[in-house]
Parts: structure tokens; sequence; C-alpha cells
């Protein structure tokens, strides 16, 4: 039986317009807008009706990278796929691309085998899956192409963590050649892990074992060397790259340049970064740990330049890169050694409302706070215009936010499965108060009425700024 829902009165926000428009959703898809009071749209019946008066209707967001139940330093990023995906609707986010491990010595197929297995019938809304390559070799090589013809259209490599997920500049060579020819898009961890290794065992020589330390052997000029050599190999393979987690002034230079020249590389910066800087790392009494994370958090000077990049589109998209670990059990493995402190933060469900902020504070425009967060990642990883927009056709992931209500992010009140929020006690304006998954209710006035179950497997197209 068919289902139409209406929603009707508000401002409906997508990257290219802003029109007060009435939705009218059907069978989980966008069936038609139209502006409001026009005799179309109150020719409309619908089964139920929003009303989305004072509100702005936007595509729900879409992170293009978290880690749910990741392997790391010993333990597992404390978000399940049930967990997470519900944190990710309360917070307005409809479809998360998360990262499936190949672990070294073992095939893709078992890694992505295994995250499937993780994600499916867990999840309240829409997941993809990139693939992290650990072990590049012929066979993995191989397998990358199977990957791209089943809608896993993007590789993470690693430059860092050697011994884990490093690969080496021939590793990086070979798999950008492949991902030209297969059209694969490489996903680029840019720090100097090698180099940051040798920092770090002389920082605990040194007895320097505190969380700042973290962020102070990752250095600025090893993230951007990093970056500086991942674009030239992408250049030498004629491959395009998208860098993950851009964190430093430098590194958003050397995209800029490349850009510059025209060259098919894409940045990601996440809120950590844009919102939190090194003086939180030196919080004392060990609270530094809760914002350990690599990249690191930079000092508070570099924000001015991601949020340029922002605006001039030399980054492109934020993601969370929500990994989430508890301060009492998880990031505690790391008292007495920074370098066992396990890395990342939570964020999946913060991200929407804080980029809304950033419009409240005139970092960003209103349209381009919904291309950065919902249009750029889904076009960016295959998945437009199914998500990222409102349009006819396009699946009706839809948020009703409120931009006027004002509240106060806290560990008490959020819904993602960590013990503190790295925003603890900062208020913003804006409030995501229902959500639409495909159609289907899963936040309703603040009230969650999604399942797990409900999150479907999307498989993607490959990258869309490459046609
Ligand atoms: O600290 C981080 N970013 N943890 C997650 C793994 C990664 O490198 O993205
Ligand atoms: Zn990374
Ligand atoms: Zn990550």
């Amino acid at each position: 039986m068919s289902t139409r829902t209406l929603i009707r009165g508000g401002l409906v926000v997508t990257a290219a317009d802003e029109i007060h428009a009435d939705v009218l959703v059907e069978d989980g898809r966008v069936a038609a807008l139209a502006a409001h009071g026009t005799p179309a749209a109150e020719s409309w019946t619908a089964d139920r009706v929003i009303d989305a008066t004072g509100r702005y209707v936007i595509p729900g967001g879409v992170d293009a990278h978290t880690h749910m139940e990741l392997p790391f330093g010993g333990t597992f990023a404390s978000d399940t796929f049930e967990t997470g995906t519900r944190a990710a609707a309360w917070g307005g986010t409809t479809t998360i691309v998360d990262f499936a491990v190949q672990t070294v010595g073992r095939s893709l197929r078992e890694g992505l085998d295994a995250w499937y297995a993780k994600a499916d019938g867990n999840c309240a809304v829409d997941y993809a899956f990139h693939m992290i390559l650990s072990d590049v070799d012929a066979s993995s090589l191989k397998e990358m192409d199977h990957l791209v013809e089943e809608g896993v259209t993007s590789f993470k490599l690693f430059m860092a963590y050697p011994g884990v997920f490093y690969s080496d500049d021939g590793q990086i060579l070979r798999a950008m050649q492949r991902s030209s020819a297969n059209g694969g898009l490489i996903m680029m961890h840019a720090e100097n892990g090698i180099a940051i290794d040798v920092l770090v065992e002389q920082a605990l020589a040194r007895g320097e074992t505190d969380p700042r330390h973290h962020g102070e052997v990752r250095k600025v000029l090893l993230e951007a060397e990093a970056t500086h050599r991942a674009i030239q190999l992408a250049r030498v393979a004629g491959a395009p790259l998208y860098v993950v987690h851009v964190s430093a002034e430098e590194a958003v230079a050397e995209l800029a340049a490349a850009r510059d020249k025209g060259l098919p590389v894409f940045g990601e910066t996440c809120p950590q970064y844009l919102f939190l800087s090194t003086d939180n790392l030196a919080e004392p009494d060990f609270e530094g740990a809760k914002y350990v994370c690599s990249t690191p958090l930079r000092p508070r000077e570099h924000q001015a330049a991601l949020w340029r990049g922002l605006r001039t589109n030399d980054l492109q998209v934020v993601s969370t890169d929500h990994c989430p670990f508890c301060f009492t059990g998880q990031k505690d493995l790391g008292r007495g050694d920074f370098s066992k402190i396990p890395n990342g933060l939570p964020g999946v469900e913060n991200r929407m409302d804080l980029l809304h902020q950033a419009v409240v504070d005139g970092h960003i425009s209103r349209r381009r706070w919904i291309e950065i967060a919902c249009a750029t990642p889904a076009r960016m990883f295959g998945l437009y215009p199914k998500k990222g927009t409102i349009a006819p056709g396009s699946d009706a992931d839809i948020v009703v936010y409120d931009p006027h209500a004002t509240q106060t992010l806290s560990a008490a009140t959020h819904h993602m499965n960590v013990d503190y929020s790295a925003y603890e006690g900062r208020t913003v304006t804006g409030r995501v108060e229902t959500v639409l998954s495909r159609g289907e209710t899963v936040i309703e006035n603040r009230t969650y009425t999604g399942r797990a179950g409900h999150g479907v497997y999307t498989p993607r197209s490959t990258c869309q700024y490459l046609d």
C-alpha cells in the first residue's frame, strides 16, 4: 500500500537552493516539491502531515568517515553499528560510510564480509563501506577490481601506523595505479608514520608520556610532507586522491596548490579540527586523552585555514572520523605512555549541529553547510542524488531542523556509546527535530522511533567528480 507524507511550510535547504516549499514523500522517495501555498502544493493529500513551519527541511547528513567497532590498539571502538547508527539518526545523519578493514595476511573479501556481518540487521540508518587496505600485494590489488564492481569504490591507505595499517610508497603507487584503472578512489591517511615513530620513541625516552605529547610528535610538517608525497604519487599513477582528516594549515596549502594545477585532489576535515585544539590535548589529569586522534588536534591558529579551505572549496567534505573509545577502560590504556592511547574521537551525533553552529557564527553559508555535510560526500562516494539532496526521485532521507533551538552537548544526553563528549558543555544553536530515513520516521519530535535493521546496505557507484 502506498504511503504519502507531506512536509509542509518549511524552508527547504539543499546545496543548490533555499526555497519555501512543501515536500511530498511517497513510498520512501521524494515525489515532488512545490512552492508553499501554491495550488499544486495545496492539492496534495497525504496520510501524514509534518508541520515544518519555522524549520529548515534539509537532506539527511552523509557521514563518509566512521569506524564502528574498529579494532585499534588492543581494543574496539565502543559504538556498534546499532548504537552508532542510532546516534547518527539523533544527529540528523541518515547515511554513514564506514571502513571495512583488511587484516594483514588476509584477503579484502574476508575483511569486507566481516563488516557486512557486523552491520547486517543492526543499523538504524543506511550504510555503505570503504575498504582499508593493510596488505597491498598482487592478490589484494586484483580484489580491488571486484570490490569496485560490488559497490565498494574507495580504498583507504595509511602512510602512518607502521606494522599495523601502514603501506610503503611502492604499495601506495601500485594501489593508485590500480584505482586509476578500475575507477576506485584512494583515500589517504597522510602522516609520515616512520618519522613519527622515531619521535614517539625519543619522547618516551625523555619521559614525555602525557597525552599532549601525542600532538607534539605528530608534527604539522609530517602531515604536510605526507600530503605532498601522496599528491605526487597520485600524479605519477594518474589517479585521483582524497585526503582524509586534514588538520594542518600546511596540508591545506598542499591540497590547494594541487587543485590550482587542476589535479583531481580532494580533502576532508572533521569537526574536531574546526572546534578543538591542542589546548584540549593539554588538559590535566590525563583528560587530554579524550582528544587523542590522528591526525592530531592542532594549535587553534590552524582553524582559520580549515574554515577558509571549506569556503574556497580547497576542502570539500566534513566527516566525523567517528571512532569512540571510552575514557574509562579504553583511553586509559595509555596512562603513562601516550602512544598506547587508542586513537579516535566520538562525533557522529554532533556533526550536523556543529556545522550549523558554523553557519550561525558566519564561517559558512547555509547552503555550504548542506554541501559539505550532505551533497558533496554523496557525490564524492557515488551516492548522489539518491542521498545528499531533496529532489524528486531521491530517497526521502529528510531532517526537519529547528534553527533557533539551543542545546548543550553532553555525555549525559548524547546517544553515542561512549562515556564522554568531546564537546562537553558547549551550547549550540540549532537542533534536529524529526528525521525520515527512506520515508520512515526514525526521530519524531525528538523521540527515537527507528529500529535496528531499518538501515540497509547501499552499494555505491564511483566518484561522481571524475565523470
Ligand atoms: O584517530 C583516528 N583518526 N582514528 C581512526 C583511524 C583513522 O586513522 O582514521
Ligand atoms: Zn586515518
Ligand atoms: Zn578514520
